[in-house]
C-alpha cells in the first residue's frame, strides 16, 4: 500500500513502527524496508517480507551522531567523518556499546553495528516521530535490486507492506560503508559517498594506496557470531551435559540448560529469540549445545543456514573466545552480497 508521505501519514507510520509493526520509507540513497531496531520480532518481520534465507546484518538509522554514538563506540574518526558527511549516504560500522539497546538479530548476532543518519526528510522526520533507532536494509526481496521510487518497493514486497512515498530518491545508489572496528578504516561497500571525500577527511583506507584489489567484496563480512561451543545439529533430546536449543511445543526433558526458540512454533518468534538464546545457552563447562530441528521454510531457512554455519568445524588451535565474541569459522566466511 502506497500512501503519500504527508505529516499525518508519518505520525501513523511512527506509531506502526513503536508497535512492532514494518514500514518501508524513503532515504536519499534508496528506500528502506523499516523496524523499530531495538524490538526482535520486529526484525525479524523485516527478514520475513524480504524473503531471504540467510540473516545479514541490517544498517541502523538513528537521527545523528549523538544518538548514533549511544549505540556504538565512538571515536575521533568517527567523529570526524559523521561531522563532515552526516546526514548523509555513509554508514559506519563500529564495535556495539555495552549497553546497546539494539536487537541482536538486527546485527545477525555481531559484535558490530553500522549506523548512518539519512538525509531524506521523509527518513529524518520518521526518526523523530519514532523517536527510536530504526533498521532497515533495501526494501526490495531478496535477490532483487535496490527500489528508488514507491512503485519499485510495492512490485518488489507486494501490496501488503505500507510504503511511505516521498518520491524518487535522489542519490539512488545504497551508502557507502566503511568499517571502523579496527586501526585501518576499510571499505566494505562502495556507494553514495565517494572514497575520495572519506580519503580526503581521515586519510588512506585499507588497500587504497597501493592499487590492491578491495580487501572485503562490497557489502560482505569476514566473521560472524559462532558459539564457542560445540553444536550439534538435528537433536531429538539434549543429554545431561548439554544445553538444549529447543523448538515447539514438545520439549525433552534432561538438559542442563534449555531455551525454546518458539513453544508455539511461530518462526518469526524463533528468529527474533534466536541470537539471544544462542547467546545464553554458550555457557563454559558444559560439553555442548544440542539444537532441535527448526522446519526449513520461512524464516526457518534463515535460522538453519546460520546454526550450519555455527556447527561448522573450526579451524585447529584457535583460542578459545568469549562467547560473546564474534570469530570467523571456515563454513561462514562470507555473506551474500545482497541485503
Ligand atoms: O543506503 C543504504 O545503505 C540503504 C538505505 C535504506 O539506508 N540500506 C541498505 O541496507 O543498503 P542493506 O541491508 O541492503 O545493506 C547493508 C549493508 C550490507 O552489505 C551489510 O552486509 C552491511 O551493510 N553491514 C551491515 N551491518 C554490518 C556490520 N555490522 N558489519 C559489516 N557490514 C555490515
Ligand atoms: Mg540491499
Amino acid at each position: 500500500m502506497i500512501v503519500p508521505a504527508t505529516d499525518e501519514a508519518i505520525r501513523r507510520t511512527a506509531e506502526r513502527l513503536r508497535q512492532g509493526g514494518i514500514a518501508a520509507f524513503p532515504t536519499e540513497t534508496v528506500y528502506g524496508l523499516g523496524a523499530d531496531a531495538t524490538q526482535d520480532q520486529a526484525v525479524a518481520r523485516v527478514f520475513a517480507a524480504k524473503g531471504r534465507p540467510q540473516f545479514n546484518p541490517l544498517i541502523v538509522h538513528v537521527a545523528d551522531a549523538v544518538a548514533a554514538a549511544r549505540l556504538v563506540e565512538w571515536d575521533a574518526r568517527a567523529e570526524a567523518l559523521t561531522r563532515a558527511f552526516w546526514p548523509g549516504p555513509l554508514t559506519l560500522v563500529r564495535r556495539r556499546r555495552a549497553d546497546c539497546p539494539v536487537s541482536l538479530l538486527a546485527g545477525a548476532g555481531l559484535d558490530t553495528l553500522a549506523v548512518r543518519a539519512p538525509a531524506h526528510a521523509v527518513a529524518r522526520a520518521l526518526l523523530e516521530a519514532v523517536g527510536r533507532p530504526l533498521a532497515a536494509p533495501s526494501a526490495n526481496r531478496s535477490g532483487a535490486v535496490s527500489p528508488t521510487t514507491a512503485a519499485h518497493v510495492q512490485e518488489s514486497l507486494g501490496d501488503e507492506v505500507l510504503v511511505l512515498d516521498g518520491g524518487r530518491c535522489p542519490v539512488g545508489i545504497e551508502s557507502t560503508v566503511l568499517d571502523l572496528t579496527g586501526d585501518a578504516p576499510t571499505l566494505l561497500r562502495e556507494g553514495g559517498l565517494a572514497r575520495e571525500a572519506i580519503e580526503a577527511c581521515i586519510g588512506p583506507l585499507a588497500g587504497a594506496a597501493l592499487g590492491e584489489a578491495r580487501p572485503h567484496a562490497p557489502g560482505r563480512l569476514a566473521s560472524h557470531y559462532a558459539p564457542r561451543l560445540a553444536l550439534r545439529l538435528e537433536a531429538a533430546a539434549a543429554r545431561a551435559d548439554e544445553a538444549l536449543l529447543a523448538f515447539g511445543a514438545r520439549v525433552p526433558p534432561g538438559a542442563a540448560l534449555t531455551e525454546n526458540l518458539s513453544p508455539t512454533g511461530d518462526l518469526v518468534e524463533a528468529a527474533a529469540n534466536f541470537f539471544f538464546m544462542l547467546r545464553a545457552l554458550d555457557r563454559p563447562g558444559l560439553a555442548g549445545i544440542a539444537a532441535m530441528p527448526v522446519p526449513e521454510h520461512g524464516l526457518g531457512r534463515a535460522i538453519n543456514d546460520r546454526l550450519r554455519r555455527a556447527a561448522a568445524p573450526r579451524p585447529t588451535g584457535e583460542p578459545s573466545l568469549p562467547s560473546a565474541q564474534a570469530h570467523a569459522t571456515p563454513g561462514n566466511r562470507r555473506y551474500g552480497a545482497d541485503a
